[in-house]
Parts: structure tokens; C-alpha cells; sequence
């Protein structure tokens, strides 16, 4: 039985529509997943919207529907932007499908009956934007409640607290120990900024809503004047969409195929905002007291944020890109190609249009789209399209072993602007190898007929491994590569060994790839 890649992203709030840092995790772990199933892996790469809680209500009401009605719209626009986009998930998430809200108030029950939950008053300021009590750390240096907090008010209210600290010294243990197999979080800085926050963990965390402030939630099961708080029933998405039984509380009791997507390999792609405190915390210290073994904890990859002009982008300041336009303005690929290379994970970039016309023309029309055209134009001047193999070894195979190993290794630990840097390199070689060959001479002199079969043999070798490469990030390029060099539409990640191409082979008719953009 083949293992599974679990990958995960964070549900996306379906209280406005998608923007361009929505699209970059999405594609991230699109790439990272179709990279692993380039390699022969089983993945199940689950994405989806976050339905409820008090943001959503609020913005159905200004609109003037109903809730659901509300999440309707919004969440078709987040199905219809990943399609556009080519992120191909194997499952979706949508909390408020009743599935979902079975295994929450499964959950909910168990840990209430274990005494994990308990009924408490509290009273104090509360931010509405958060949804949130605050304390006095959130105060800033002139002793009020800063504007991130948005509209602060005194409340006073009964609710349901589940006993967090109680696992602080699991989780520090845990973090502790997790490099052993693997990190915790990555990258290493955001284990650290995690670690640090753990230490200073102080009360329970408030799991529950009074129906009177908001009901647009998942009701608890052991009190209907409550909702759960929407991070509760947010993260569960994460095992409720991949079969877990909320009824059995040992993990290797749990259906098979729940255990089979869900071993030491998941991957959870999140933003760096919500790393702490809702997945480094909440979301770890839940799965421990629902009865998962530390070897099953997921890894956190946290990714950094795209920015305009070094501001956040927010729906607020009216500052926000939508990836729709640019999608149709320049192209999907553009797009996925811009997103993935021209930020590093874990990094935080600035969005610019003119950096993604920039990096499209010179990596993909002048580069890599030359690189295919010369090739297959001067194969088909000089012989007809077909390349032979003739001639020994290639300075060029040599470095495609090395591309090959390097580009791995990047991918491996998700460094993909990296991977993307190292196939640019070798095409950069590869026009270079045009240069010096210079075919076009070698065809004029029939002495060197061996030369000029071998330069472009190697030339369409070295295209058909390129393809592969880019593959993750850019499948319909890929795929027109391959079509244009005739080679098979399946392919593998073994299939970049030098050496694939037949000896003798007919290359398919050259059409302009990655026409540039003008400005
Ligand atoms: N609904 C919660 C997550 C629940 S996970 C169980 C949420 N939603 S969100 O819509 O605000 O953000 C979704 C993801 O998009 C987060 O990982 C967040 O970090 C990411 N991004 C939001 N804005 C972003 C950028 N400007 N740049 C990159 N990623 C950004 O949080």
C-alpha cells in the first residue's frame, strides 16, 4: 500500500472575496503536491472555506442576506478561482457541511464528557473584529487596545473554556523532541517565534459564542444557547474532510482510510498570521487531547505574506489584488509563475505588476520559450525534425544530473523559487550551448552533419527534462513542451534520467509558447 501525501491549506474566510494571497497558498501547495505526485505518490491535497463565525454574519448582514445565502456566493468564487488556476485539490472542505458539523460536535462532546471542557463567567474588554476577549499584553505601549483590534467594548458573559494549559508541557516537550523526525514548523525561525509563545501561554481558550451575539455557527451539543467558536470548528475541517470518527477516540482505532491519508507525512500549509496562536496551539494541543500520538502531529509549513508597496493588504484599506484580472490579463501560468518564483517560502514579497511582466519575459518568453523555438525551428530547418543520437556524452547531460539532484532537493523542502532559479540555469546553459555551437554554421559545412545532429539532439533532450521540471508550477507549459517535442503526454519524475528520448526521433511542429507581454 502506498503511502499518502497529506497536504493541507488553511480554509479561507468566506467573508469577502478571494485575493492574491489566498491564490499563493493555494498554488504552493498545488505545486508541492503535484511534485510529489510527478514522484509516484498517492496525495490527498485538501483545501476549502471557512464558513462561519461572527466576520461572516456581519458581512451578510450589511449585504442584506442571509448568512447562508451570503457564503453561497462568496465560496463560489473561491471554487471558481482554483479551477481557473489549476489547483487540483482531491477534496473540499466547507464548514458548513453537515458532515463536517458531525465530526465538530463529535469532538466537542467527547472532550466535554472527558472534562477537557468547562463552564466558566468571564468579564472584560472584548474586540469585535477578533472576536476575542483581551488582556492586558494586548494593550500597546499608551495603554489602549491598538486599531488592529478594530471596535473594543466591556462584555460580560458566561461561556465554555477548554483546558489548553493543561498541555503546555506536552506541546513544549513535543516541539522539543519533534526534529527527531521532523520539524515541528517550518521554516526554523517560526518553530523558534512558536516555542517562545508556548512558554508564555497563560489560560484556557474560550470555545464557545452565546447564541444572543452570534448564531451563525456550529451549535454545541451538550448546550444549545451556544455556538462554538469559529476556529474550533475552523481547524477540525483539516481531519472532518478526510474521514475521521469522531466517536473513537484512539487514533489507531480510526477507519482505515481516515489512517491512511493521515500518517507522518501531512503537511499543512498555513500563513504566518495564524500560526500562533490557532494552529501552533489550539490546533496541536486538540489533536493531542483527542488521543493523536506525537508521531502523527502534522508538520506547519508557514509561508510569509504577499504585500503591496510594504503595506498588508487587506479588504479594509481597499488595497487588494485580484487574481481573476491578472489571470485573464496575462495568463494563468504568468500568474502561478509569478506567485511561486518571485517569493521565497516563509519570506514575505511585494506585489508588482511589472515584477510579473518582468520575471514572465525574461524566465519564460526569453529564456525557456527561445529555448524551445530555436530548437525545434532549427530542427526542422536542418532535418526535417528529426533529431538523432549520435556522439558521445554531452557537457550538457552532466549538468542535468546536477540539475536534476539540486532541483530535488529543493522541492524536497519546499524552497520552490529555488528549484524554479536552478531550471532556469540550466536553460540559461542550454541557450548558451546554441550560441557556441552555433548550428547554424555546423549546417553549412557537411563535415560537421555528426556536430550539428548531436547539438540538437541534446538541445531536445534537454527541453524534454525542462518540461518536466516546471511541471509542478507550470503543467500546461509543460504539457505543450512535451506536445511540441512529440514526447509522451505521461510522464514520471524518473523519466528527467538523461537519455529518454529515442535515438532517433521526429519533434513536432514549433508554436510560439510564451508569447511576450508588451507594455
Ligand atoms: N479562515 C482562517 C483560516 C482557518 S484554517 C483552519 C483564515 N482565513 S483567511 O482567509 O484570512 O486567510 C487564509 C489564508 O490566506 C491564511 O493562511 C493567510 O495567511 C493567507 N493569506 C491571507 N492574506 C495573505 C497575503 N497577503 N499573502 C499571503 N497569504 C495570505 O485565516
Amino acid at each position: 500500500m502506498p503511502k499518502t501525501f497529506f497536504i493541507t491549506t488553511a480554509i479561507d474566510y468566506t467573508n469577502s472575496p478571494p485575493h492574491i494571497g489566498h491564490a499563493y497558498e493555494k498554488v504552493l501547495a498545488d505545486v508541492i503536491a503535484r511534485y510529489h505526485r510527478l514522484k509516484g505518490e498517492k496525495v490527498f491535497y485538501l483545501t476549502g472555506v471557512d464558513q462561519h463565525g461572527q466576520k461572516v454574519q456581519q458581512s451578510a448582514a450589511k449585504a442584506g442576506v442571509p448568512p447562508a445565502e451570503f457564503v453561497k456566493g462568496v465560496t463560489q468564487k473561491f471554487v471558481d478561482l482554483w479551477k481557473k488556476l489549476d489547483v487540483k485539490y482531491d477534496a473540499w472542505a466547507e464548514t458548513i457541511d453537515p458532515r463536517h458539523k458531525r465530526v465538530v460536535q463529535g469532538m466537542l462532546q467527547r472532550l466535554f464528557d472527558a472534562g477537557q471542557i468547562y463552564k466558566d463567567k468571564q468579564s472584560g474588554y472584548y474586540s469585535v473584529r477578533q472576536e476575542q476577549f483581551l488582556t492586558d499584553k494586548e494593550r500597546g505601549p499608551d495603554g489602549e487596545f491598538g486599531p488592529e483590534w478594530g471596535q473594543v467594548e466591556f462584555r460580560e458573559e458566561e461561556n465554555y473554556y477548554f483546558k489548553l494549559s493543561q498541555h503546555k508541557d506536552w506541546l513544549l516537550r513535543y516541539i522539543d523532541s519533534a526534529g527527531a523526525g521532523h520539524d515541528a514548523v517550518i521554516p526554523d525561525f517560526r518553530q523558534t517565534e512558536l516555542r517562545n509563545a508556548v512558554e508564555r501561554l497563560g489560560g484556557d481558550l474560550c470555545i464557545s459564542r452565546p447564541k444572543s451575539r452570534l448564531d451563525w455557527g456550529i451549535e454545541l451539543p451538550f448546550d444549545k444557547d451556544f455556538v462554538t467558536y469559529v476556529w474550533f470548528d475552523a481547524l477540525t475541517n483539516y481531519i472532518s474532510f478526510a474521514g475521521y470518527d469522531p466517536k473513537i477516540d484512539n487514533y489507531e482505532k480510526q477507519p482505515q482510510e481516515f489512517r491512511d491519508r493521515w500518517t507522518k507525512d501531512t503537511l499543512q500549509v498555513i500563513g504566518k498570521d495564524i500560526l500562533v496562536p490557532a494552529h501552533g496551539i489550539y490546533w496541536l494541543i486538540m489533536l493531542h487531547a483527542i488521543g493523536f500520538p506525537d508521531d502523527v502531529m502534522p508538520q506547519l509549513l508557514v509561508h510569509g505574506w504577499w504585500n503591496l508597496g510594504g503595506a498588508k493588504m487587506s479588504k479594509t484599506a481597499g488595497n487588494v489584488i485580484d487574481p481573476f484580472a491578472l489571470a485573464y490579463k496575462y495568463g494563468v501560468e504568468a500568474l502561478r509563475y509569478y506567485l511561486i518564483s518571485d517569493i521565497a517560502t516563509g519570506k514575505d514579497a511585494d506585489f508588482s505588476e511589472e515584477r510579473l511582466i518582468k520575471r514572465y519575459n525574461a524566465d519564460l518568453a526569453n529564456n525557456l520559450g527561445n529555448l524551445l523555438n530555436r530548437t525545434l525551428n532549427m530542427a526542422h530547418r536542418y532535418r526535417e525534425g528529426i533529431v538523432k543520437q549520435v556522439g558521445g556524452d554531452s557537457p550538457l547531460a552532466a549538468q542535468a544530473a546536477d540539475l536534476v539532484r539540486t532541483y530535488s532537493a529543493a522541492m524536497s523542502s519546499h524552497e520552490i523559487q529555488a528549484a524554479m532559479e536552478r531550471v532556469g540555469e540550466f536553460v540559461t546553459t542550454c541557450n548558451a550551448y546554441i550560441e557556441m555551437t552555433a548550428p547554424w554554421k555546423l549546417a553549412k559545412n557537411p563535415e560537421r552533419a555528426e556536430a550539428l545532429d548531436h547539438a540538437l539532439f541534446v538541445l531536445a533532450e534537454a527541453l524534454r527534462l525542462a518540461a518536466i521540471l516546471i511541471s509542478p508550477v507550470l503543467p500546461n507549459a509543460a504539457r505543450e513542451i512535451l506536445y511540441q517535442l512529440n514526447w509522451s503526454a505521461e510522464y514520471t519524475f524518473e523519466q528527467t534520467n538523461w537519455g529518454g528520448l529515442p535515438a532517433k526521433h521526429q519533434l513536432g511542429k514549433p508554436v510560439p509558447l510564451f508569447p511576450r507581454i508588451e507594455l
